[in-house]
């Protein structure tokens, strides 16, 4: 006997990364950054008055979408702030899919996807990457009411180009949601295709390359009509007035936000290279975390070495990651712990 729906007795749930509450661990497990939000948030939530958290917030977030959309050349019709990411991938989700309307995605990518699928009872087209993690061609078929490309892609780090996504836009009849989650750290973003395309929807998070991963904050992009929809399904007040206050600000102070992205692509490069120095194959990442694989020991047994000197990465039990460990870019003094307990853990 269950109270529960079916699907939602036999859900396994969201795994999320470990949260180690020790101080004095290297925490490189959940693509956090590593550099601390910009001054400018700090100050204005000292600021924040009895009279703003008395009243219910602005539903729509008014002062966060004026800046998301300055920044991202389109008005701010074109925009909808979320809690979070995860917050737009369950109103997508909601939106778009029910049993007879599935969701397509390439795998392996966010373990969230196919946990929303299941609330939602929507069938999951799971379409496999090639080793390179190139898009599948099979992904513009599927005749899926949601298709879902996560570029950069996590836990891969890859990065399928703007054209690519473009003709996928053009070719699939359903909606396209970009999750742009990692964007920050690449070299070009897809928000522009949002103009040319009335299916198209950008996922931005603010808890990457923002530092406001404990905030919960972030956007969408995408054309009028669909933020209209989007709008009618998310929660009545899904951002509140600290939120949104902390989150225009950062969005705000982009000189800040530029040098850390810098920051942590320098550190990305030299995990990179120090990784392949000792013997992980390592791909180009163009996110905050790259995704290294040992040719001589298993990496399960890595990730349990890593944990017992309290160094902390991502281990994936799943089809084409078992042999791999994600890394997320830490400083630098992190990122030299971890090769220091790699090349010992390697040459044991
Ligand atoms: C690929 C991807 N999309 C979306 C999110 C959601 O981010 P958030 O809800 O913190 O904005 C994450 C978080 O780890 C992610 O990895």
């Amino acid at each position: 006997m269950t109270y529960f729906r079916r699907n939602i007795e036999k859900a396994n749930g969201y795994e999320p990364g470990f949260q180690p509450t020790q101080a004095d661990v290297v925490k490189l497990n959940t693509n956090e950054n590593p550099y601390p939000p910009s001054p400018n948030v700090l100050k204005v939530l000292a600021e924040i008055t009895p009279e703003q958290l008395r009243r219910y917030p602005d539903p729509y977030g008014n002062v966060f979408r004026k800046a998301a959309a300055e920044l991202n050349a389109v008005t701010p019709d074109y925009i909808m702030c979320c809690n979070g990411g995860d917050d737009l991938l369950t109103i997508a989700f909601r939106a778009f899919c029910d049993e007879a309307r599935p969701v397509a995605y390439p795998i392996p990518t966010y373990s969230l996807y196919p946990v929303l699928a299941n609330l939602q009872n929507c069938k999951a087209l799971e379409v496999p990457f090639d080793s390179e993690f190139n898009l599948p061609a099979k992904l513009a078929n599927t005749e899926a009411a949601l298709t879902i490309v996560c570029n950069p892609n996590a836990p891969s780090g890859s990065f399928v180009s703007v054209d690519e996504l473009a003709s996928l836009a053009d070719e699939i009849s359903g909606v396209l949601l970009v999750d742009e989650a990692y964007v920050d750290f690449a070299e070009a973003n897809c928000a522009g295709l949002v103009k040319d395309f009335d299916n198209v929807i950008i996922l931005r998070s603010m808890s990457k390359g923002y530092s406001l991963a404990g905030l919960r904050f972030g956007y969408a992009v995408a054309s009028p009509d669909l933020i209209a929809g989007l709008v009618k399904v998310k929660d009545s007040y899904n951002v509140d007035a600290v939120a949104v206050t902390a989150a225009t600000a950062a969005i705000k102070d982009q000189m800040y936000f530029r040098e850390n992205i810098e920051k942590v692509k320098k550190e990305r490069q030299r995990l990179t290279e120090q990784l392949r120095a000792i013997g992980f194959e390592t791909p180009e990442s163009f996110a905050n975390f790259v995704l290294a694989e040992s040719k001589n020991c298993k990496a399960s047994e890595i990730y349990d070495k890593l944990v017992h000197r309290n160094i902390y990465v991502r281990y994936f039990d799943k089809p084409g990651l078992g042999d791999k460990l994600r890394i997320t870019v830490g400083t630098k003094e992190q990122n030299d712990k971890l090769i220091f307990a790699l090349k010992e853990i390697v040459s044991e």
